[in-house]
């Protein structure tokens, strides 16, 4: 099964969704949904009271019917509920988790199907709280959370908005794609745990006047999929952005910045303390000699705009002999696999990524992305067209190789 990012992220994974009874409890039904299209293998358990707001039907169409409410009403003689639902679990997420499970939870009563299975439960468990804003500031439910927190639960926090209840606050049960990451944060090896990786991303924008500038057509996609994966695998990720629409990743350092030169000034900063250092940023090559200070009008335009070139970041770093992976991109459209050799040797490079970019399913702002990776040991790699996201994967076990082959550690 294909997911909505074109790739089973989470597929091989066994995941118990629990769900209690929140008017939330709605955004359960998207959220399994997104979880079986990822590829998980899903069973449900719901609240009597989560029954009141969808039924179980609904749950049970989106995952084989695989779906628990009450164990002495569902019992056929064949299994305990509660000990068959938790058992080989990737993880279980509780979403929306009331007032009342959380405490049921911390308290550690089991007198539903729902809470004997937490009981029961010995895989990683996230928990993603809904419900008034009040209710959520109540000391008995703050101190609660706390107790679930120490005993190793992840808590995905609400979010700030309006709730069901007519006012506006914090309790919003937190966005199906928050969930949604969190769940593959928890499900992925930790393989590049402690070290620092510096991802830099998007295009820079080198103006001519205060309204007008020069620049490309890079969205992000590929360098904060790169961040995004390189957090989720342990990373210390330092995020260097240039202007984009992306929302900010969490858990990552994020610098914006907006031209090669603020770009170069952050990257060499930053870059001291890292073991990785992954230059995806499409940074522009040229920059008018002189910035006017106000609006060019019409009829005062010169003809021609005088350029000179912006300092080169990557072929800088490739000077400095610090212990790190250096990798780049390189944005060819043609003689791909020469050019992106050049680029390799003359910039000091462990690693390069060589797209095509004047292909409309690869490159600036597709979804989907091809390239040639080569490294410096002479590996190289033709990856098929595929999303962003698991490109991004491909790169980083390259980049954990690459880390193990060269001995450096964090
Ligand atoms: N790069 C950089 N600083 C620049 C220009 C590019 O750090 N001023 C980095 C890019 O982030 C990328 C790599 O260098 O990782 C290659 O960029 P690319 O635009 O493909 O190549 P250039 O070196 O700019 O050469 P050309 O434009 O002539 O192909």
């Amino acid at each position: 099964m294909i997911g909505r990012a074109g790739w089973t992220m989470l597929a091989g994974n066994n995941i118990m969704l629990g769900v209690s009874g929140s008017i939330a409890a709605y955004k359960a039904v998207e959220l399994l949904r997104r979880m079986t299209e990822a590829g998980a293998d899903v069973r449900v358990v719901v609240t009597k009271n989560a029954c009141r707001f969808v039924t179980p039907i609904t749950f049970g169409a989106l995952c084989d019917g695989q779906v628990l409410v009450d164990e002495f009403e569902d019992w056929d003689r064949s299994g305990i509920g509660h000990i068959d639902m938790s058992r080989g679990l990737d993880a279980a997420v509780i979403a929306p988790a009331t007032a009342n499970i959380i405490g049921k939870i911390a308290c550690g009563i089991g007198d539903d199907a729902l809470s004997s299975t937490i009981l029961a439960l010995e895989c990683p468990v996230l928990v993603a709280p809904a419900m008034n804003d009040r209710m959520f500031r109540n000391p008995a439910v703050r101190r609660n959370i706390d107790v679930l927190r120490e005993r190793g639960m992840r808590i995905i926090e609400p979010e700030t908005g309006a709730l069901a209840c007519g006012t506006e606050g914090r309790g919003r049960l937190a966005s199906v794609q928050r969930i949604m990451d969190e769940l593959l944060y928890v499900l992925s090896p930790k393989d590049l745990a402690g070290v620092r990786v510096l991802v830099t991303a998007g295009p820079t924008r080198e103006h001519i006047d205060p309204v007008r500038f020069i620049s490309n057509p890079s969205t992000g996609r590929m360098g904060y999929a790169l961040a995004e994966a390189a957090r989720d695998r342990g990373a210390d990720v330092i995020l260097v952005s240039g202007p984009t629409h992306l929302a900010r990743p969490w858990g990552v350092e994020f610098h914006l910045v907006v031209t090669a030169e603020e770009m170069r000034s952050v990257v060499m900063e930053r870059a001291q303390d890292a073991k990785v250092v992954i230059m995806a940023a499409a940074v522009s090559d040229f920059r008018p000699r002189t910035v006017s200070g106000g609006k060019i009008k019409k009829d005062a335009a010169q003809r021609s705009i005088e350029l000179e070139q912006t300092a080169d970041i990557l072929a800088d770093l490739g000077k400095d002999k610090a212990e790190r992976i250096l990798v780049g991109f390189a944005a060819e459209t043609e003689s791909i696999k020469e050019n992106a050799m050049k680029k390799l040797k003359s910039k000091s490079l462990d690693m390069i990524v060589a797209n095509e970019v004047n292909r409309t399913d690869a490159g600036f702002g597709a979804e989907t992305n091809k390239a040639l990776i080569i490294d410096r040991f002479g590996g190289e790699m033709d990856v098929p067209l595929m999303p962003k996201k698991k490109l991004s994967q491909l790169i980083l076990d390259k980049v954990s190789q690459l880390l193990e082959r060269q001995g450096i550690s964090p």
